[in-house]
């Protein structure tokens, strides 16, 4: 017998061929959408380091939406970005809150476009904390108050499903903050609202022009307290244990590229839905890259989001989305 025996080229020799052999296929119903919504009038603001990226006031956000229906992609997640903050964090849970207002709108204009909230209060907080503030009169210390913070992402919460979201994601990473918060959809009346954890979530660099856009920098100290240390993955699968048992209905890994093994061991040790978020950073690079001629914007954000699929997510939340479902129709 002539060698090699085995020839992998075979099955490579066409596009046709590739095609039938593909083991990943990315689809626009694969994405989540991002939009940050911000008060005021005539506002579509370009966030500075993440070109393509705006903040709009809600009578501009109809295109936007408009745009994403057409795009074929199925859910937003909305990210507010308040008129006011204070220690609390009450536009947060305001009725009349930014994210709880665009909310009812996108159901008008889209009623079946899947809205996620994004449930945090460093955004809304004076300090740019996740949860508020208890300074310790004998250390001089101010900590992150995980339970009295629980009452107010609850709050958060129930008013963001009253608005009308479709699934409640809670990002803060206090301990017991899926269970805190099923019970208070359930009480309300929400029982049938799914929670979108963000599971896994590292205390990571890849954040910083996510917090440009969402005016969200800690004031004073970091997030280490409360989000994960970057080098540990069997803490994640605690972390990923403690939402399942506490009722979440989705997990996920955030960030992405830099934690693909994390996304991978999640996957294998639970059935939940899993995402992966490809956060500000991950998407800002590939920008800075593709404005300097350095990369193919387009074969580079397909070959990443393939891989995040390969490596595990069921979904990804991307700021690539609308670009990569108009590249997967072929245009
Ligand atoms: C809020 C939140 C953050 C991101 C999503 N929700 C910022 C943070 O934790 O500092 C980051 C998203 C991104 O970088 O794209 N807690």
């Amino acid at each position: 017998m002539s060698y090699p025996i085995t020839r992998l080229r075979r099955l490579r020799r066409t596009p046709a061929l590739r095609q039938l052999v593909k083991e990943t296929i990315l689809t626009s119903n694969d994405f989540i959408y991002p939009i940050f919504v911000t008060h005021g009038t005539d506002i579509k603001a370009e966030i500075p380091s993440m070109p393509g990226v705006h903040h709009f006031s809600l009578d501009r956000l109809k295109p936007e939406i408009d745009a994403v229906v057409a795009s074929g992609v199925q859910s937003v997640l909305l990210f507010g970005v308040p008129a006011s903050k204070d220690a609390v964090g009450s536009s947060a849970y305001d009725h009349n809150g930014i994210v709880q207002e665009a909310t009812r709108k996108v159901k008008e204009w889209a009623p079946e476009l899947v809205v996620i909230a994004d449930t945090c209060l460093c955004a809304y907080t004076d300090h740019g904390h996740c949860g508020v503030i208890h300074h310790d009169p004998r250390t001089g210390y101010a900590e992150i108050d995980n339970d009295p913070s629980l009452a107010l992402l609850v709050k958060t919460a129930v008013s963001q499903a009253e608005a009308g979201a479709d699934i409640i994601a809670p990002s803060n990473m206090m301990d017991g903050f899926v269970y805190a918060i099923r019970a208070g959809l359930d009480e309300a009346g929400y029982e049938n609202i799914p929670i979108m954890s963000y599971s896994v979530k590292y205390a990571s660099a890849f954040y910083g022009p996510f917090r440009d856009a969402a005016h969200s920098t800690p004031q004073f100290g970091d997030r280490k307290t409360y989000q994960m240390d970057p080098a540990n993955i069997r803490e994640a699968m605690r972390e990923a244990e403690a939402d399942v048992l506490e009722g979440a209905d989705m997990l996920m890994v955030k960030p992405a590229l830099a934690y693909l093994d994390v996304l991978r061991m999640v996957k294998e040790n639970f059935d939940l839905p899993l995402v992966a978020y490809n956060v500000s950073a991950e998407y800002s690079m590939v920008k800075a890259a593709a404005a300097n001629g350095w990369v193919d914007e387009r074969a580079v954000v397909l070959e990443t989001l393939t891989g995040m699929k390969r490596a595990g997510a069921d979904l990804i939340i991307t700021y690539h989305a609308l670009d990569a479902a108009k590249w997967l129709r072929g245009e």
